[in-house]
Parts: C-alpha cells; structure tokens; sequence
C-alpha cells in the first residue's frame, strides 16, 4: 500500500484533509484499489446533533466505504475509505449542505483538539472550546494549505489532567492552570478519612475492586509528588506555592478538593513526544 498524509489525492484549494491510500495489487484486491481518507474538521468539544451525525454517515455509505472513526488520533472525524472520484462530492456535500470543512493533513496545521473544558468540567481553568473554535478560525489558511516544511499542532487541556493529552500529541499545547489556593473543605476532608459512603475516593472511578478503606496519608499525602501536603490535627494544610498542580489530590477527593480561582492558562511551546524518552513539557 502507498500511504501519505496529503499531497497524492486530494480536493480542488486544498492542500490536505483527503489522505491517499493506494494499493499496490488492484488486481488481487479490487474493493479498495483506492481507500483514501478523509479528515473532517470535529466541532471544539466534540459536540454534535444526531441529525448532524446521521447526514454525515449517510453521506459516507454513499460516497464511502461506510467506516469512520470518531475520532482519529489527531481528533478529526475519520472517514476510511474512499475513491478518488469521491473526494470532490464528498467535500461538496461536507461544505455545502452539512456547513463542515476538512481538517488538516500533510504540512497543514492539524485541526485544533481540546477537552470539552468549561462546558462540562468543574476542573477546566479556561473555556477550552472557545479557544479551540478560535484558532480553528484564525488559522484557517494554514488548516488548508501547507506552510510549513512539516505539520504543526495545537491541542488545548482545560486543566492539567490533560485528557487530549496536549504535551505529548501537539507542538504547542494549551493548559489551563491557577495561581492562587486550592480551595479546601475541611468537613468534606475528614469524611474521606471516615470513609463516609458519600465520598469515595476518585469519585468511585475504581471502585470494582476492595482497595481497603481510604488512607489519605498513603493515597493522597504521600503521592503529591511536591510533598506540600500534610495533616495538622485534623485539618488538612497545603504548602500552596510548592503545588505543582498535578491535579492528584483534586482527583482523589473531589468534594474536599477545588482547583482555585484565579484561573488562566499555560502555553508551552515545542511540546514534543521524542521516541525514547517519552512525553516532554514544551520548552
Ligand atoms: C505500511 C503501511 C502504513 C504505514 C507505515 C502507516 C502509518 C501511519 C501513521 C504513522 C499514521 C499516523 C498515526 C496517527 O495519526 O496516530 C497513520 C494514520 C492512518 N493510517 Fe496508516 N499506515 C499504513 C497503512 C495504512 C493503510 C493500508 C490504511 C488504510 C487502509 C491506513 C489508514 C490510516 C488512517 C485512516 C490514518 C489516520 C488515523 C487517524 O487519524 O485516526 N494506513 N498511518
Ligand atoms: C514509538 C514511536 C512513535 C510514537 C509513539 C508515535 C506516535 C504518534 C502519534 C501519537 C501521532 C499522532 C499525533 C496526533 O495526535 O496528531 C503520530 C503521528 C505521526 N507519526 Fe508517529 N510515532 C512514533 C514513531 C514514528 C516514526 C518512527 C515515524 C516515521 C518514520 C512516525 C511518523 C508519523 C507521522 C508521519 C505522523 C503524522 C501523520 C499525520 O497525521 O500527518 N512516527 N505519531
Ligand atoms: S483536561 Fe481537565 S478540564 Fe479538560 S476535561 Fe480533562 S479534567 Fe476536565
Ligand atoms: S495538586 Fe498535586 S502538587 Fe498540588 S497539592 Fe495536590 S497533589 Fe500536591
């Protein structure tokens, strides 16, 4: 099979979002002498109407082979698998009559990925999908035509849990943060330390298994990787200026636990994934 991210096939003022595959042997493979890809830009947090979702998949059991992945690793919409006659109605349709564009591929910009954020997260230090949706916008160019030697990415974490993962899959990466106190609720504290029913530690995200009662010393004090964490009695203390805001004990107990209010966002500029060292904070 050929393979490219862009440049082989594509759609007329474009210069990537339709992906060529090609196969080496038509002749042994006939269903997909051709089985191009095609990147359609995702709306900033991945919110879609069904409607939207069923002219989109209709639309590819026409013109395509019907598969899709929502989403790809580079946060488009995947469509798997077409012909090259197919690209040009495809992007009609899309463009047209679905108000959607392609996304980056090759040397474009990558379309823009980000957590759904504010939306729905009470751990999201900015609006995650407004910034998205801006960028998206501003670079439109770049989303389209290649200008640089290479790809380029920009993937926006609403907070340091980082669910895009923004240091290891983009080359600037957007994280929210805050500079002032986590915000602490003793009472709520000393109800994880009882092991009160109604506060489960990581919100019950592993309850499946008995992991013994709760043990904030072990679970949570022990683990802030800082250390600026201690009990004083019954009172729970952080050292806030060594907090690295990991997110950790926030994660632990979210009912003790609030990320603070003077809210923003760090932009860390030549995020990077280098293959033996693993992920890397930009420079
Ligand atoms: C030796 C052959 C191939 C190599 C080395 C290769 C390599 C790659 C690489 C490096 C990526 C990017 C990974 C990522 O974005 O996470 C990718 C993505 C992709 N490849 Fe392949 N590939 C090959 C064959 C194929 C074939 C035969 C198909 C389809 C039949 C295919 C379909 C795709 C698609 C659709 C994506 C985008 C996935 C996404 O963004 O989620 N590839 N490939
Ligand atoms: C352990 C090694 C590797 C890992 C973990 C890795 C991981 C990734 C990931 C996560 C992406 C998608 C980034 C995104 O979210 O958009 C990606 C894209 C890509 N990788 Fe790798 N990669 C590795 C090695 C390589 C190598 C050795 C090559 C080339 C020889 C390569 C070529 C590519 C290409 C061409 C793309 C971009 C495809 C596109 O979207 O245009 N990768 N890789
Ligand atoms: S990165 Fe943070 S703000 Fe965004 S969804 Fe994940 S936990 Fe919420
Ligand atoms: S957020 Fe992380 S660094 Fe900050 S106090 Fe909690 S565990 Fe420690």
């Amino acid at each position: 099979t050929h393979w490219k991210h862009g440049g082989i096939v594509g759609v007329f003022g474009y210069g990537g979002g339709a992906i060529g595959r090609y196969c080496d042997q038509p002749g042994m493979f006939p269903g997909v002498e051709h089985f191009h890809t095609m990147r359609v830009n995702q709306p900033a947090g991945k919110y879609y109407t069904t409607d939207y979702l069923r002219q989109l998949t209709k639309l590819w059991d026409m013109r395509g082979s019907g598969m899709t992945n929502m989403h790809g690793a580079t946060g488009d919409i995947i469509l798997l698998g077409t012909t090259t006659p197919q690209l040009e109605e495809v992007f009609w349709e899309l463009t047209h009559n679905l108000d959607q564009d392609l996304g980056g591929s090759g040397s474009n910009l990558r379309t823009p990925a980000d957590c759904l954020g504010s939306s729905r997260c009470e751990y999201a230090c900015y609006d995650t999908n407004a910034l998205c949706h801006f960028l998206t916008n501003e670079y439109q160019d770049e989303l389209h035509r290649p200008a640089f030697p290479y790809k380029f990415k920009f993937k926006l974490d609403g907070c340091p849990n980082g669910c895009v993962a923004s240091i290891a899959r983009s080359d600037m990466s957007f994280i929210g943060t805050w500079k002032d106190n986590i915000k602490i609720d003793q009472d709520a504290v000393n109800k994880y330390i009882e092991n009160d029913a109604a506060y489960p530690a990581n919100a019950g995200a592993h309850k499946g298994r008995d992991w013994g009662p709760f043990d904030i010393q072990k679970e949570v004090i022990n683990l802030c990787p800082t250390g600026c964490m201690k009990m004083d009695g019954k009172e729970l203390k952080i050292d806030n200026p060594n907090c690295n805001r990991c997110m950790h004990c926030i994660n632990v107990m979210p009912r003790a636990l609030k990320i603070g209010d003077v809210r923003g966002c760090s932009i860390l500029c030549g995020a990077k994934a280098p293959i033996l060292d693993g992920a890397q904070m930009g420079s």
